[in-house]
C-alpha cells in the first residue's frame, strides 16, 4: 500500500477537520469532493471571485447526503481578518469543532491578470494570506499546507527544478508567492506554526475554469475547439511544462498536512510529476483525446508572440515529495488530460466517449 492509501484509510477510521479556503475554485473544489468522501468534516471558505456555485452543486451531486451535511460552507473574504477567523470552527448537526488542517488555496491566480493588476493581485494573495496565517497561528491549527507555485523558479535556468534553487520573480504573481513562502516559513520560527508549502505545477483537471481572459491553456484549448474557435499558442509552442493531474495535488496536500515526519513540516515541496511536455505535444494529445470523444477536428493552432511574464522551461524533481511526503504521482499527463476531457466534454457539451 502506498503512503497515500494508508492516509485514507486511516482519515476513514479516524475524521478530522478541514478549512479548504478558495474551495469552490478548481483545486480547491477536488480537494472538497475527496474529504468528504472520505467522511471528513469541512469548512470551506470562498467569495466567488473566481470561483462558482456550480463548482459546489457539482460537489453535492458526487457524495451522500450524509457526507454532505459535514461540510459548512461560509461566504467570506480572506482580505478580512473575521472572515479568517469565523472559518477556524466547524459547526454543524449540533456539534462544534475547531479546524486541525487548513488547506488554503484561496488566491488570484494567473501571471497575466498580475502584470494587469498587480495591486488586487497583491491584496489576495498577500495580504490575504497573512490573514490566514494570523487566523491559523491564534486558532492553533495542527498545519497550515498552502498552495505556492512553480513561478517561484522565475528566471533560475537549472531543470529539473529543485526546492532550494530559485532565480527572480518573472511577474507579480511570482512575487506573491515567494512572499507567501517566507511569510509561512518566519511563521514557524517566530510562532512555532506548522506549514507546508506545495508549488503546484500547472495542474490539470475537472472544474478547472475553461472561461475568462485568465483561464488556463488546457481548458481554454478544450473550450476553443469543442466550439470550433481558434487556438493559439504563445511563442513557438516548444515552450514545455511538467502538467500535474489533480489527484496528485489533491493526494500531495493531504500528505502534507498529515505527514507525522518532523523533517518534513515547514518545508516547500514541488508537486509535479517529473515529466516534460511541449505546447505543440499538448495539442497533438488534446486533438487525439477529443478525436476518441466523437469530437474530431481539424483545427490547426495559431501562433503568436511569447506572453510576458512565461517561465520558457518549467520541470519538476519531485523527489523531496517522495521522500519526505510519501508521494507518488498515480497520474502522468496522458492519463489525466483522458480524465479530465472527458469532464469536459461531458460538461461543455460533446459527444461521448467511442467504444
Ligand atoms: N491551477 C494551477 O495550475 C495552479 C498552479 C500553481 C499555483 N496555483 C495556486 O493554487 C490555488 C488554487 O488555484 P485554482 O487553479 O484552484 O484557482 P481558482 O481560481 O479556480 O480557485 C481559487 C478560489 O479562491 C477563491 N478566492 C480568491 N480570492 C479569494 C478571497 N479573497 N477570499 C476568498 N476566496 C477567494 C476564488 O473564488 C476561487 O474559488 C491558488 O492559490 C493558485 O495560485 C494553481
Amino acid at each position: 500500500m502506498t503512503a497515500y492509501q494508508v492516509l485514507k484509510a486511516s482519515l476513514v477510521e479516524k475524521p478530522a477537520t478541514w478549512l479548504i479556503t478558495g474551495c469552490a475554485g478548481f483545486v480547491g473544489s477536488n480537494l472538497l469532493e475527496t474529504l468528504l468522501r472520505l467522511n471528513q468534516r469541512v469548512v470551506g471558505l470562498d467569495n466567488f471571485a473566481t470561483g462558482h456555485q456550480h463548482n459546489l452543486d457539482e460537489v453535492q451531486a458526487s457524495v451522500t447526503p450524509q457526507q454532505w451535511a459535514n461540510f459548512v460552507f461560509i461566504r467570506g473574504d480572506i482580505q478580512q481578518l473575521d472572515d479568517c477567523r469565523r472559518a477556524m470552527v466547524w459547526q454543524a448537526n449540533g456539534q462544534e469543532q475547531g479546524v486541525e488542517y487548513v488547506l488554503h488555496q484561496a488566491a488570484l491566480g494567473s501571471v497575466p491578470r498580475s502584470i494587469e493588476d498587480p495591486i488586487r493581485t497583491n491584496a489576495h494573495n498577500i495580504d490575504g494570506f497573512l490573514n490566514m496565517l494570523v487566523a491559523s497561528r491564534d486558532a492553533k491549527v495542527k498545519r497550515f499546507v498552502y498552495a505556492a507555485s512553480s513561478s517561484t523558479y522565475g528566471d533560475h535556468p537549472g531543470l529539473p527544478k529543485l526546492e532550494d534553487r530559485i532565480g527572480k520573480p518573472l511577474s507579480p504573481y511570482a512575487v506573491t508567492k515567494l512572499v507567501n513562502e517566507l511569510y509561512a516559513d518566519v511563521f514557524g520560527r517566530v510562532y512555532g506554526l506548522q506549514s507546508v508549502g506545495l508549488r503546484y505545477f500547472n495542474i490539470v483537471g475537472k472544474r478547472q475554469d475553461p472561461n475568462g481572459p485568465y483561464a488556463a491553456v488546457i481548458p481554454k484549448w478544450i473550450a476553443s475547439l469543442l466550439k470550433n474557435e481558434p487556438v493559439f499558442i504563445n511563442g513557438d509552442g516548444e515552450t514545455s511544462r511538467d502538467f500535474c493531474y489533480i489527484d496528485n495535488a489533491v493526494q500531495a496536500n493531504l500528505l502534507a498536512a498529515t505527514t507525522t515526519n518532523e523533517e518534513a513540516v515547514n518545508q516547500v515541496y514541488n508537486v509535479a510529476v517529473g515529466d516534460r511536455t511541449t505546447l505543440n505535444q499538448l495539442f497533438e494529445m488534446i486533438v487525439a483525446n477529443l478525436a476518441a470523444y466523437g469530437c474530431p477536428t481539424t483545427t490547426k493552432a495559431q501562433y503568436r508572440d511569447f506572453r510576458a511574464g512565461d517561465v520558457r522551461h518549467s520541470m519538476a524533481d519531485v523527489g523531496k515529495a517522495r521522500n519526505l511526503l510519501g508521494y507518488e504521482p498515480t497520474h502522468r499527463i496522458g492519463e489525466g488530460l483522458k480524465e479530465a476531457i472527458g469532464w469536459y466534454v461531458a460538461s461543455l457539451g460533446g459527444a461521448q466517449p467511442r467504444g
